[in-house]
């Protein structure tokens, strides 16, 4: 399992929903449960008429048959017709005006572009940044998400902003909401996309304006110099969404498992067979295309551009450790 570091926040909030994180979030729950109480109410008042009605007039002894055949009622009629319809065009005109809010971005918006892909998130933001799984927003400032997918139909989800939007590869789709308080928050991918589905999580991070400039300023990974290039690679197995493919227990996933890979030796569908060494596992990571191992699909995207070079060396001491 991934941990996220999110698990307290999705315990808050009520047994429907997580906690809210944008006054948005707020009227569209209150939406939610104006409608949801409404059901029941009706689902209440319908079934204890049926029920009163069904003893009252019971066939029995005393009633064998009806006293007198009433076929309508003009009065009742229309009161049962007219409220119910004054009920449902108020909710429906709400539940618009709603809807054209979720939809529509004001017009300062960060804009932030979302690729998906089998099966991580990938994030570019306007001074050319780019972050795997980890997206980073300032806070109190409305964020519009400009997404589209590499491969199959993806969904963008975020359940504290109660929004989402599929992610359409040769399409872009929009999806904006306005964090009102820093913190961290789940993203999922909630379209079925293949054997990696459920992992392919994301963290929302809603930082302070400043932390915004400084993270889009800061060098990739100029935050944890300190680490050993090992616990650097661990961190980068959950962080970049390797974990989604590789396993570290020697069971196969969609891509092979890191147990015992670095030194062995691997078979490919369209090269011939190389024993895994410090190239060997760089260029993987690059150009993954490039040596398919036998039984498995070309299916990883490529990290060029996505890791540093420490990263990537980071992640190699990181698989020689598994053994
Ligand atoms: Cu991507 Cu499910």
């Amino acid at each position: 399992m991934v941990t996220t570091g999110n698990e307290s926040l999705m315990h808050t909030g009520t047994i429907w929903f997580p906690e809210a994180g944008s006054a948005l979030a707020g009227q569209t729950d209150l939406l939610f449960y104006t409608i949801f109480v409404a059901s029941v109410l009706f689902f209440l008042v319908l079934i204890g008429i049926t029920a009163f009605f069904l003893v009252k007039y019971k066939r029995s002894g005393k009633h064998t048959a009806a006293l007198k055949q009433i076929t309508h009622n003009d009065k009742l009629e229309i009161i049962w017709s007219v409220i119910p319809l004054i009920v449902v065009m108020g909710i429906f005109y709400w539940g618009y005006m709603e809807y054209l809010k979720l939809i529509v971005p004001p017009a300062n918006t960060v804009d932030i572009h979302v690729t998906g892909k089998k099966w991580m998130w990938q994030f570019e933001y306007p001074q050319g940044k780019q972050t795997l799984t980890d997206l980073v927003v300032p806070v109190n400032q409305p964020i519009k998400l400009i997404m589209s997918s590499e491969d199959v139909l993806h969904s963008f989800y975020l359940p504290n902003f109660r929004v989402k939007k599929d992610v359409i590869p040769n399409r872009y789709t929009v999806l904006w909401f306005s964090p009102e308080r820093v913190g961290n928050f789940q993203i999922f991918c909630t379209e079925y996309c293949g054997d990696g589905h459920s992992q392919m999580l994301g963290n929302l991070k809603v930082v302070s304006a400043e932390d915004y400039q400084k993270f889009l300023t800061e060098e990739e990974g100029k935050d944890i110099p300190d680490d050993q290039l090992d616990k650097l690679g661990a961190k980068l197995y959950v962080s970049k969404g390797c974990v989604a493919c590789h396993s570290l227990d020697g069971k196969p996933g969609v891509g092979p498992s890191w147990k015992g890979l670095y030194g062995s030796k691997r078979t490919f569908s369209n090269a011939p067979a190389e024993v895994a060494d410090d190239n060997y596992i760089r260029e993987s990571v690059v150009k993954p295309g490039a040596k398919v191992v036998t039984g498995f699909g070309p299916v990883m995207p490529t990290f060029s551009g996505l890791l540093s070079d420490r990263e990537i060396t980071g992640i190699i001491a990181y698989i020689k450790t598994i053994k």
